[in-house]
């Protein structure tokens, strides 16, 4: 018992280490990479609030994968959507008071949930059933869906089936952030839950998953069609140009 709230507590706090950083360091990245072209996706807007609004309707409805293929963005979407729902009702393990909205949403979290799976088992259908993209699928897009897929049916089995205790478990949570360890109950299917997501953490950072935060740094997405109002020069050869 005191052996696996240590090794739990190392887990999380070595996973939020892996998963800060790395984002961080992949974000600055991001934003260093020059972009020498004029490359958005046209028809584009031409002004930066229209970008603006073109990225949200990207990032809220995947207009693109709208266009691109019905299948996908119903599966996509629904996946999004619940794993957001799911998000919000998790707070409630990381704050204390719990916030008013985040109260609000507990009864949709749950749905979010079973959206999350129905979502991911048609996502990941599409890469056994649909030739070309069974074609192109690497190890690695099937293991995050199945990572996915599992920490989702863990979460919804201690949902309906095998129960947890909540108080415990946010106690732990709480804990970590002033270093003072409380006791996580040791029930086997929360402790493949937390495993499974410590893992998702660690491979945040140098995954497929940066599409997160990597979708905002595409030059196609960001910037605005204006090639003839203003002259673009990434920063470097504005450098050169100086010399
Ligand atoms: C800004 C937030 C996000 C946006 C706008 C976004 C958008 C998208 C889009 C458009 C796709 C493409 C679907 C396709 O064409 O195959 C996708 C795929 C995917 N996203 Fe996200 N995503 C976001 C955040 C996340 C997060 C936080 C996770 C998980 C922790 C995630 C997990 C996935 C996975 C696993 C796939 C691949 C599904 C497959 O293999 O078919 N996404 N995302
Ligand atoms: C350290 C982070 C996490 C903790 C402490 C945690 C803990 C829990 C607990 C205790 C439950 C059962 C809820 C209940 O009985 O009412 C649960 C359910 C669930 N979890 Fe997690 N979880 C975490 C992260 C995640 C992540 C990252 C995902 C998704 C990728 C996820 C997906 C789910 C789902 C779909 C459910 C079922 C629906 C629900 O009750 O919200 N969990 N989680």
């Amino acid at each position: 018992m005191a052996f696996l709230t240590t090794f739990y507590a190392f887990l999380f706090y070595f996973a939020a280490l892996v998963f800060v950083s790395g984002v961080l360091f992949k974000i600055t990245q991001y934003a260093r990479t020059p972009a020498p072209l004029k490359i958005p996706t046209t028809p584009a807007p031409t002004t930066t609030s229209g970008v603006v609004l073109r990225m949200m309707r990207e990032v809220v409805l995947f207009e693109s994968l709208f266009r691109g293929n019905k299948w996908t963005w119903i599966f996509g979407w629904m996946f999004h959507f619940g794993l957001l729902l799911v998000t919000l009702r998790h707070l409630r393990y990381f704050i204390e008071p719990v916030w008013f909205p985040i109260e609000l949403v507990q009864p949709f979290g749950i749905y979010g949930g079973m959206a999350m799976i129905v979502g991911l088992t048609g996502l990941w259908a599409r890469r056994f059933l649909v030739d070309r993209v069974r074609y192109i699928s690497a190890p690695s897009d099937h293991l995050i869906l199945a990572l996915l897929v599992l920490i989702g049916i863990s979460g919804l089995l201690m949902k309906f089936v095998f129960h947890s205790d909540i108080v415990e478990i946010k106690a732990f949570f709480m804990g970590l952030y002033a270093y003072d360890f409380q006791p996580l109950p040791s029930d086997p299917l929360l402790l493949l839950h937390l495993f499974l997501v410590a893992l998702l953490l660690i491979i945040f950072p140098y995954s497929k998953l940066l599409h997160a935060p990597g979708l905002f740094f595409s030059p196609t997405r960001n910037q605005a069609d204006n090639p003839r109002e203003v002259r673009h020069i990434a920063p470097w050869a504005q450098q050169l140009e100086q010399k």
